[in-house]
């Protein structure tokens, strides 16, 4: 549950600044950084199929070098979401528990292969984030971000963001 309102709150966050860079080019997605408040690394984010299929299992390979942070194993949590571009969860979110501590300044790679992709709108967000959901309220260490399809929803979007 702690998990899924860490997500909630991030997820709105994350689509404002990705306003600012809609793609329009469906085919390639391309994963870019977040802004969550505070400084958080960039992950490097890559998906098996280009673009999701709803229905399907979707896979990410995810990695990532953080600055000041550590991945502690059985902790610290990978997690990815869908949602639309009203800042709404296409689907609860997607949670990975780190199996290895990294240090910092040590690269690190994780790949999933069994993430679930919900019935996919025109426009939709992809959120990936690397961070701990129980210290202080849920701490973003690193994150990526991609908003595929749609062009006119800023309006839309910016509600979102007054309802923090
Ligand atoms: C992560 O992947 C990169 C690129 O494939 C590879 O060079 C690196 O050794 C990998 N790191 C770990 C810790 O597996
Ligand atoms: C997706 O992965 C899960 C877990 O591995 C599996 O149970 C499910 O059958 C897969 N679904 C599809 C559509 O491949």
């Amino acid at each position: 549950m702690k998990n899924f309102i860490f997500a909630s709150i991030l997820f709105a966050l994350l689509l404002t600044v990705n306003a600012a860079s809609f793609q329009l080019n469906r085919r390639a997605i391309t994963f870019g950084p977040c802004d969550v408040g505070y400084s958080a690394d960039l992950l490097d984010v890559k998906i098996g199929t280009d673009p999701p299929e709803s229905g399907k299992n979707e896979s990410f390979d995810v990695s990532g070098t953080l600055t000041k942070n550590v991945i502690t194993k059985g902790i610290t949590i990978l997690q990815i979401w869908y949602g639309d571009l009203n800042g709404i969860l296409l689907d609860k979110p997607y949670i990975q528990i780190f199996t290895d501590s990294i240090k910092a300044g040590t690269q690190f790679n994780i790949s999933v292969s069994d993430v679930p992709t919900p019935e996919l709108p025109d426009s939709y967000f992809i959120g990936v984030l690397v961070g701990d959901p129980d210290a202080s309220g849920g701490v973003v260490f690193a994150c990526a971000s991609a908003t595929v399809g749609g062009s006119s929803e800023k309006t839309k979007i910016f509600d979102i963001f007054k309802l923090i």
